[in-house]
C-alpha cells in the first residue's frame, strides 16, 4: 500500500523559497533535515499547560511521555500552547472564554503543518474548547486527559471538591474557623490533577473516553499515578498509527458515539455542564443532537458509579475498582458497542477484558447504586426551549413541588439579600435567580446552586428548589433547575417571574410552569425591557452578539460546522 502524502508535506515538502521558509526556522531547534522529508507524521501536541490552570500544571511533564511515544512510533512531535482556562481563577467565568479558546485551537491546528493532533485536556473547559476547535478541522485526533487529583484528607475524613460547598456552609454557621478553613484548602488540593469527584473535569474526561476519542482508562487514572504517563506514551504511539490509517475525528464522532456518551454520563451521574459541551461538539462535527436526546438516552440508565457528587466515593477509587471500562461493561447491552474508537477497535473490543473489583464502587443494571440518574429535561411556560435538572443530585421529596417564588433580579441582589434576616423566605419557597444566562451575566456562570439563606441553614434546611438560567458546578448538588432557555436577559419567561408567584416543578412529568394567567403573562411580557450590559468593545462584545442559547450549546452561531483542514495560500 502506498501511503497517502502527509498534510505536513504541504509545508515541509516544498522546493524553492517556500520550503526554505517553512523548514529553515524550525531547524533553529536542532531538528535534522530528515525529519522534514515526509516519512514521519508531524503530531501537534496541543497543550493547555498553565500555572494559572493548576489542574493542568503538570502538563509539561506529561507532554514528555507523549513525545517519547510519538518518537517511538516514528512520528515527529511538535508541542504548541493554546489558551488555557482555569476554572477557579478566571473571572467572571471560564465559560465566557470557552468559545474563544476553541477558536485559538481550531486556527492553530489548521494553520500549522501537522498530520495528527493530541489534545491535552484537564480542567473543565479545557476539554470542550479543545475538542470543539479540533472537530472544526477534523484531523486524526486523540485526547489525553491530565487525570484527577489524589483524594484529600481533612480531620480524618476523605475530601474533594464537592466538600467546598459543605465547608462553606459550615463556615457560614461558625462550625469551621478561618484557620480550619485554610487548612482544608491545602488538604483538599494535595496533588497534581483536576477535581477529585465526578465534577465537570472528570465528566469531560469520561465523555471523551465514551465518545471513543481517548484510550481506555483515560478518565480515571489519577494524575499523580505513573500509569497516567504510560497512557500518554501509548497515546503518542497510537496517534502516529491513526494518521497512517487516516482515522479522522468525523469517523469516530457519529450519532451512535454521542448516544453512548449520554448513556455513560448517566451511569456516572456526571455534570450538567456535559449537556452544553456535548451539544456544542455535535454541532461542530455536524451530528444532530438536541436536548430531548439527553433525557431520552439517560432515562434508561441508573447510577452505576458510586462517585461524588451523585454517590459517595472519588474518581481515584473508581480507577481502582475497574475504571470507566468496567462501568461501560455493566451497561454494554444498551450501548452501541460496535462504535469505532481511537484504538481502531470497537468499544466492545476495548472493554472486553474490563472487570469490576469493588461492588461498593460499581453497581449493575439490576442492582444499581441509585435507580435514577442522568439528566431530566423540563419544558413548560417558564422554559419553552427547555431547562435541565440532575435528579441524582436532588432531594426526592422536592422533585414534585409547588412553591412561592423569591426572586433575585441578578447575582448582586442575591448576594445582598440572601442572608438578610428580614427576607421573606421559608423552606417551601422557590428561589429564582435571573440574568445569569449566556448573555445576562455574561458567560453563564456556575451560580445556579445558590447557597441557602443562613436563617434556614440554622433551622437545619438542607435543600430547596432553585431555578436559574445559569449553570452549576459539576460538583454541586441540590434540587437545582438550570439552563432555563431562553434566558431572562433576552426576554425569556424567567424574566417575568415576580415575588410571590407560584411555580410548579414536576420532574416525573418533566414540567416547569409559572402559575399565572395567560393574560397576566402577556401583560408582563409587553412591559419587558432588556438589560443593558456595559460592553461595547472587545471579545465580550463579540460574545454578546454571537452566542446562542443554552439548549443550542452556548456556542457562537458562526462557529458551528467545520471548515476542514486545507489552507490554499502560502505565508510569503
Ligand atoms: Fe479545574 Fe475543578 S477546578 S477541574
Ligand atoms: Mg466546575
Amino acid at each position: 500500500m502506498t501511503k497517502k502524502k502527509l498534510r505536513s508535506q504541504e509545508w515541509y515538502g516544498r522546493t524553492g523559497k517556500d520550503g526554505f521558509i517553512y523548514r529553515s526556522w524550525m531547524k533553529n531547534q536542532g531538528f535534522p533535515h530528515h525529519l522534514f522529508e515526509g516519512d514521519k507524521p508531524v503530531i501537534g501536541i496541543c497543550n493547555t499547560w498553565s500555572e494559572l490552570t493548576p489542574c493542568n500544571a503538570h502538563f509539561r511533564d506529561l507532554a514528555q511521555a507523549l513525545k517519547r511515544g510519538i518518537w517511538e512510533a516514528g512520528g515527529f512531535p511538535l508541542e504548541f500552547p493554546v489558551m488555557s482556562l482555569g476554572e477557579c481563577s478566571i473571572k467572571p467565568t471560564a465559560m465566557l472564554f470557552r468559545n474563544l479558546a476553541s477558536m485559538d485551537v481550531e486556527e492553530s491546528i489548521r494553520a500549522n503543518p501537522m498530520d495528527g493532533v493530541i489534545l491535552m485536556c484537564g480542567c473543565d473547559k479545557t476539554t470542550p474548547s479543545l475538542v470543539m476547535g479540533a472537530a472544526s478541522v477534523d484531523l486524526p485526533t486523540l485526547v489525553v486527559s491530565g487525570g484527577p487529583m489524589l483524594v484529600g484528607r481533612f480531620k480524618g475524613k476523605k475530601i474533594g471538591t464537592s466538600d467546598v460547598w459543605r465547608f462553606a456552609e459550615e463556615f457560614k454557621l461558625g462550625k469551621l474557623s478561618q484557620e480550619e478553613f485554610i487548612e482544608a484548602e491545602a488538604a483538599m488540593s494535595r496533588s497534581v490533577g483536576h477535581c477529585a469527584p465526578m465534577g465537570t473535569a472528570s465528566t469531560m474526561a469520561a465523555m471523551v473516553e465514551a465518545l471513543g476519542l481517548a484510550l481506555p482508562d483515560n478518565a480515571t487514572i489519577p494524575a499523580a499515578d505513573s500509569r497516567r504517563k504510560v497512557l500518554a506514551h501509548m497515546a503518542g504511539m497510537r496517534i502516529v498509527e491513526m494518521v497512517n490509517e487516516d482515522l479522522k475525528m468525523s469517523k469516530i464522532l457519529t450519532r451512535e458515539s454521542f448516544e453512548n456518551a449520554i448513556m455513560v454520563n448517566a451511569a456516572l451521574g456526571g455534570s450538567t455542564n456535559f449537556i452544553l459541551h456535548l451539544t456544542a461538539i455535535a454541532k461542530r462535527i455536524g451530528v444532530e443532537l438536541d436536548l430531548t436526546d439527553f433525557d431520552h438516552f439517560s432515562s434508561k440508565i441508573p447510577l452505576i458509579a458510586n462517585v461524588q457528587p451523585s454517590g459517595e466515593h472519588w474518581v481515584e477509587d473508581l480507577f481502582y475498582a475497574g475504571g470507566l471500562p468496567a462501568v461501560m461493561k455493566e451497561i454494554e447491552k444498551v450501548l452501541h458497542s460496535e462504535a469505532i474508537t481511537v484504538t481502531g477497535k470497537s468499544l466492545a473490543e476495548n472493554i472486553q477484558k474490563a472487570e469490576c473489583y469493588d461492588r461498593n464502587l460499581i453497581g449493575t443494571l439490576e442492582k444499581p447504586i441509585k435507580p435514577d440518574s442522568g439528566i431530566a429535561v423540563l419544558k413548560g411556560n417558564l422554559c419553552p426551549n427547555g431547562a435541565v435538572i440532575k435528579p441524582s443530585a436532588a432531594s426526592p421529596a422536592l422533585l414534585k413541588h409547588t412553591g412561592k417564588a423569591v426572586v433575585f433580579e441578578n447575582i448582586d441582589e442575591f448576594k445582598a439579600k440572601i442572608d438578610d434576616p428580614n427576607l421573606e423566605i421559608d423552606e417551601h419557597s422557590v428561589m429564582v435567580l435571573k440574568n445569569v444566562g449566556p448573555k445576562g451575566y455574561p458567560g453563564m456562570p456556575e451560580v445556579g446552586n445558590m447557597a441557602l439563606p443562613k436563617k434556614l441553614l440554622e433551622k437545619g434546611v438542607k435543600d430547596m428548589v432553585r431555578i436559574s438560567d445559569g449553570r452549576m458546578s459539576g460538583t454541586g448538588f441540590g434540587t437545582v433547575v438550570l439552563h432555563v432557555s431562553p434566558e431572562s436577559a433576552i426576554g425569556g419567561p424567567l424574566a417575568l417571574v415576580q415575588n410571590g408567584d407560584l411555580i410548579e416543578l414536576d420532574v416525573p412529568s418533566r414540567s416547569l410552569n409559572l402559575l399565572i394567567s395567560e393574560e397576566e403573562f402577556e401583560k408582563r411580557k409587553a412591559k419587558f425591557q432588556p438589560i443593558q450590559l456595559p460592553y461595547d468593545r472587545g471579545y465580550v462584545n463579540l460574545f454578546l452578539d454571537k452566542v446562542n442559547q443554552a439548549h443550542e450549546g452556548v456556542d457562537f452561531d458562526f462557529l458551528q460546522g467545520n471548515s476542514g483542514s486545507e489552507v490554499k495560500r502560502d505565508s510569503h
